[in-house]
């Protein structure tokens, strides 16, 4: 090269003409470095993005691929030639057919295609790309081939999969779903991230002293069974343990770690060997259970594991609590619920018995002080009567107001009598006609059940006669395969939409909560002609056991 150089320089200096091309020579020279440096740094910027392109040459099935995009599919740059099939060859076998169509789509609208698309390195590793081009054409519109792009997208991808997960899962414990349907879910999302890994989540039970298994989707049934009621100590695999320590328990080899000397061979023989267990804190630093993640092989947590574990207990802590909560509130209703159903009986016996036993006796003695007055004092004779009167008024106001509170019927009867009162006393007090329909015999409902169900018809109709302007309502009360089942049809106005998503009316909560307690369901539907409201029972538990 100095050789030429030197000899170029020469004639340079020599001849005129030569001045000409040295100047020639020099702007190629440019032209040619720039071309470089503009390839370099298309070249630094498509590393740095991820960021790979090709064009695919129809004529001659040539495909150029960047060197980006030979490392993006996990080869060497230019190390064998591409082409249309065997780019193909290398996409993942469920999105080839997708791929083929929008690019053919792209062909014929003489247009662009945009996919994501997963690719299979040689390695067999899964990478998720982000691909558009467009097709391109010469003068007379014959197709020239494809130019385009792919993003290497498979970390943002996971990414936006794993939040997309937690939304899910805050959405299950807005909506308060069961607990262990939102767990499973949590788990799911977690097992996702990382190809083998098997979650679990076992709480602590009531007595505070034992773990069980409330979400393992995946873990072997049988292993699971073994979880169902699991000890708290010093030597209680990593779950047992983490809850016994308050700290994580990770276990890179389960046939080796001596923290898993006592369950060793049953985690083995489901072929587990690592279980990474960390705690689940409630708020007031207590624990609720634990979360714990399995593998196949020996191995620790990696710093994006140890991440994923931290959110999981964070979301398992708020699923827990929250649900501890609304059943903490559930049963504190419950018990409000009966000592107010109690407090009323005792107060409706009290006026009924006491108040209506003193208003007879007044009656009685009235009516013997008549008798004995002389024929004279007829003004004394009238006011008697009238006092009489009052008193037999007031005996019936007296039975009326304890009825409301809690009609003595419910208790001495039964339910069906006390329907059957409380259909009456509606048609007489609303004028409408009310019938009851229905078909259950013995043995009684226990007092939980047959309360229920009163108060809930007792609320029915009390929206009847407050919304509908019916002219008729009609009570059934059936069982129906293992349900007790009581429907309030009305024939008035019909239920608007918003009254029943309405948040303000606690009517329609207070019957769904109170079924709910039970067990049951309340279905309210309606459309112009009425509203019905249907509540189902579960009759396990529902009835007094027969006396002999
Ligand atoms: N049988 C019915 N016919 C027509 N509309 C009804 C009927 N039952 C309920 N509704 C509608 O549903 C709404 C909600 O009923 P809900 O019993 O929850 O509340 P409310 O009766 O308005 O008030 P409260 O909390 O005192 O019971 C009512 O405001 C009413 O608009
Ligand atoms: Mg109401």
């Amino acid at each position: 090269v100095l050789a030429r150089k030197a000899k170029a320089e020469k004639r340079m200096v020599t001849s005129p003409a030569s001045r000409n091309a040295r100047e020639l020579a020099a702007v190629r020279r440019q032209i040619e470095e720039r071309a470089f440096r503009s390839e370099r740094q298309l070249a630094t910027a498509q590393q740095i993005t991820h960021m790979g392109s090709w064009e695919w040459n129809v004529a001659k099935n040539e495909v150029a691929w960047s060197d980006e995009l030979y490392r993006i599919y996990g080869l060497e740059p230019r190390s064998c030639s591409i082409t249309f099939d065997s780019f193909l060859a290398r996409v993942h076998p469920d999105d080839r057919q997708r791929i083929e169509l929008a690019v053919s789509r792209a062909v014929e609208e003489k247009g662009t295609f945009h996919y994501r698309e997963r690719i299979v390195r040689p390695d067999g590793a899964i990478r998720v790309l982000d691909s558009m081009g467009e097709a391109s054409f010469d003068e007379e519109g014959r197709f020239l081939g494809l130019i385009g792009t792919c993003r290497d997208i498979t970390e943002q991808n996971a990414r936006e999969r794993l939040e997309e997960g937690v939304h899910r899962v805050l959405e299950m414990i807005a909506a308060a779903a069961p607990l262990a349907s939102t767990l499973v879910e949590l788990v799911g999302v977690i097992e996702r991230e990382a190809d083998g890994m098997l979650g679990s989540v076992l709480l602590m039970a009531p007595s505070g002293d034992r773990l069980r298994v409330v979400a393992a989707p995946r873990l072997p049934p049988a292993y699971n069974r073994l979880l169902e009621d699991f000890p708290i100590g010093a030597s209680a695999g990593s779950c047992g343990i983490a809850v016994h320590r308050r700290s994580a328990v990770f276990v890179r080899d389960i046939l080796v770690d001596p923290l898993w000397e006592r369950y060793r061979f049953v985690a083995s023989d489901y072929g587990l060997r690592a279980c990474w267990s960390t705690p689940i804190f409630g708020n007031d630093e207590r624990v609720l259970g634990t979360f714990a993640l399995y593998y196949r092989q020996e191995r620790m947590p990696n710093e994006q594991q140890l991440e994923l574990i931290q959110r999981a207990i964070h979301i398992a802590g708020i699923a827990i609590e929250r649900s501890q909560m609304e059943e903490q509130l559930r049963e504190l209703t419950a018990h409000l619920e009966r000592a107010r159903e109690d407090e009323r009986t005792g107060i409706a016996r009290e006026i009924h018995d006491e108040l209506g036993q003193a208003l007879t006796g007044l009656k009685m003695d009235l009516a013997w002080m008549g008798r004995r007055l002389e024929r004279k004092e007829d003004e004394l004779r009238e006011r008697m009567t009238a006092m009489s009167q009052l008193i037999d008024e007031t005996i019936g106001q007296v039975r009326r107001i304890s009825a409301a509170l809690r009609p003595g019927v419910l208790d001495d009867l039964g339910l069906v009598p006390a329907l059957e009162w409380l259909a009456q006393e509606f048609a007489r007090r609303t004028r409408t006609r009310c019938s009851l329909k229905t078909t259950v015999g013995d043995p009684p409902f226990t007092r939980d059940v047959a309360t229920a169900v009163f108060r809930i018809c007792q609320e029915a109709l009390t929206n009847v006669a407050r919304h509908a302007g019916a002219s008729r309502v009609e009570i059934t009360l059936d069982e129906k395969g293992d349900c007790l089942l009581l429907t309030v049809t009305d024939d008035g106005t019909g239920l608007k939409a918003s009254a029943v998503e309405g948040q303000a009316s606690l009517g329609l909560l207070g019957i769904r909560e109170r079924a709910r307690r039970l067990g049951g369901e309340v279905k309210v539907t309606g459309g112009k002609a009425g509203t019905t409201v249907e509540l189902t029972l579960p009759l396990d538990h529902a009835r007094l056991e027969a006396h002999p």
